[in-house]
């Protein structure tokens, strides 16, 4: 059958997600991601899946250079130079939401229901808003993603849990992007002091969609730990001490984390302990 122009080639969600996960040019993976959001959302593609797991690691771009969190130039306080070296390091955090949503998809799709695939596609398709926000942004300040030495590393955690789902909801959307919804307000306060508005804005959309990731996260971990009858707070700890490397760090928005899902008891365990004053 000749691809239809308006789903694109593919005709199972599965099919769908595998080929965001293997397109290697960063902004053709953002405008896949979301094209395979609308698919999804019109009807377009199968609720059906391949008999293979996603590849371990998804392809990216030659471009950035990957280093070592070690080997990382240290980022500027102020100034147009910091600003673009925050907002690049962003957006290659995006790049790599955009996989983690759609490996979520192909690797542990098969075995939720339907509703599960329609969460986490839709968060696929928000990362790549999101990626494409920030890059159009670097462009606006005269440069473009893959300009600067970008953190390799980002996907380990994933590797790490791509065997168990109830690990890989618990570091990724219910640590990572909840330390998301901690750091993302004070960012915003330091761009608009600092004038630029732009790129304030953007961090505000990408605050209030993160909201719902981590909700997501939340929702599917509890269905899990139903599912499997587990305890969720002793499985939580158990789970993150064992995946994630280092402790939760402080302040947490407990606002924006509780009308998420998550409750003091998970995480305040798991933080450093807080400075004396
Ligand atoms: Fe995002
Ligand atoms: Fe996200």
């Amino acid at each position: 059958m000749p691809p239809s122009p308006d789903t694109g080639p593919f005709a199972t969600v599965g099919e769908a997600a595998i080929s965001v996960l293997l397109t290697s040019d960063a902004d053709a993976k953002a405008d896949l991601a979301q094209k395979v959001g609308a698919a999804w959302a019109d009807g377009a593609l199968r609720f059906a899946f391949g008999d293979a797991p996603p590849a371990d690691r998804p392809a990216r771009p030659d471009r950035p250079e990957l280093r070592l969190p070690r080997d990382m130039p240290r980022r500027r306080a102020g100034g147009e130079k910091g600003r673009f070296a925050l907002l690049h390091s962003l957006a290659h955090i995006e790049l790599n939401a955009i996989d983690l949503a759609f490996d979520m998809v192909a690797r542990f799709g098969p075995d939720q229901p339907r509703e599960f695939t329609s969460d986490w596609i839709k968060v696929g398709s928000e990362e790549g808003k999101h990626f494409n926000l920030l890059n159009d942004r670097l462009k606006a300040l005269a440069g473009t993603y893959g300009d600067l030495p970008a953190h390799d590393g980002l996907w380990d955690a994933a590797f790490a849990t791509r065997h168990d789902l109830l690990a890989r909801l618990a570091v990724v959307p219910m640590v990572l992007e909840a330390r998301g919804l901690d750091v993302t307000p004070p960012m915003i306060d330091k761009l608009v002091r600092a004038g630029d508005e732009a790129s304030a804005e953007i961090l505000g959309i990408i605050y209030e969609d993160e909201k719902d990731h981590v909700a997501a996260g939340s929702r599917w971990f509890a269905s899990e730990i139903a599912a499997q009858k587990l305890d969720a707070t002793a499985t939580f700890h158990e789970l993150v001490r064992r995946y994630f490397k280092g402790d939760l760090k402080r302040p947490f928005n407990d606002a924006a984390r509780t009308a998420a899902g998550l409750s003091a008891g998970l995480y305040e365990p798991l933080a450093d302990t807080p400075k004396s004053s």
